[in-house]
């Protein structure tokens, strides 16, 4: 195992990612905004197991937040994340700060359109804009050959690959599956924001979704069956609904009944201080 490597600057890692590639080794990035839980883990022991050499990056992304959302009080445990990585089997980390990703008179927008729309992008406008501009920055300055992302976050993975097919940037994007507590419960960063009665009531998401995709598989009409998890996701003690909806896996367009197609269902809801998200296949 090589020591723990530290990068804030682009100057930093492109140095130590030119000295691998001349070692003939392979680079894995794992781009996260801190906050690492086990789902961040296994996105970095994945990458370990396919490349030579890992990078995580931490960098809380301002421009992926709108006005009102939790940029300030996003958790920021850089210590900590740095021991899960290595943990995890990564070799390195890379920390810039706010001015080196977005330094004076930067004014360039990255913008995937459609697969934007819809989903978290038509409630949180511009956010996937902010995430098509930090990828793209992050893929570019480590040359990586694979990037790794969860499954979670399933749109923000399907931009991506938009995104880097539209844009020839040469990185593999590799999706993981979501990692799951005892409960089924996806696991994120905000889940730290609930309380015990709180994370028992986020349980309720997963098992309520997965009902409804079992039920649409089973020839139910997806729209039906996605108004009734949402109110079954208020009955268990949520206080709004973004969506609740069924849709291609790849396309994102709206499914009614499900064909051979991949289809997924996709939620996003408002539990006290934290907006939860999860998507389940349906066949
Ligand atoms: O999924 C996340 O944590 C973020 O959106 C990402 C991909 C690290 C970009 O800031």
């Amino acid at each position: 195992m090589t020591d723990f490597i530290t990068f804030r600057t682009v100057n930093e890692m492109r140095t130590q990612v030119a000295t691998w590639r001349n070692a003939g080794l392979t680079i894995g990035l794992v781009p996260t905004m801190g906050g690492l839980h086990s789902g961040h883990q296994k996105l970095v022991s994945r990458a370990a197991k396919k490349c030579d050499r890992v990078i995580a990056t931490i960098f809380v992304n301002p421009t992926q937040f709108g006005a009102g959302e939790d940029l300030d009080s996003y958790p920021r445990t850089e210590i900590e994340d740095c021991k899960m990585i290595m943990d995890a089997g990564g070799n390195a980390a890379f920390i810039p700060s706010v001015s080196e990703m977005y330094p004076d008179g930067f004014a360039t927008t990255v913008q995937v359109a459609g697969l934007t729309d819809m989903l978290c992008g038509a409630t949180r406008p511009g956010h996937f804009d902010g995430v098509t501009q930090v990828v793209s920055k992050l893929l570019i300055q480590a040359g990586a050959d694979m990037a790794f992302f969860g499954e979670k976050d399933w749109q923000q993975l399907a931009i991506i690959r938009r995104m880097v097919l539209d844009l020839d940037i040469p990185t593999k994007i590799v999706g993981v599956p979501t990692v799951r507590d005892e409960f089924g419960l996806a696991l994120s960063s905000r889940n730290g924001y609930l309380d015990a009665a709180q994370i028992e009531i986020a349980r309720q998401f997963n098992v309520i979704l997965r009902k409804a995709a079992y039920d649409i598989a089973a020839g139910g009409f997806a729209a039906d069956e996605c108004a009734k998890a949402a109110q079954l996701i208020l009955d268990a003690g949520f206080d709004r609904i973004d969506y609740v909806e069924c849709r291609d896996a790849h396309s994102l367009e709206l499914i009614e009944r499900v064909d051979d197609e991949e289809t997924r269902i996709f939620a996003a809801a408002y539990l006290g201080p934290a907006r939860l998200i999860d998507n389940h296949s349906v066949s």
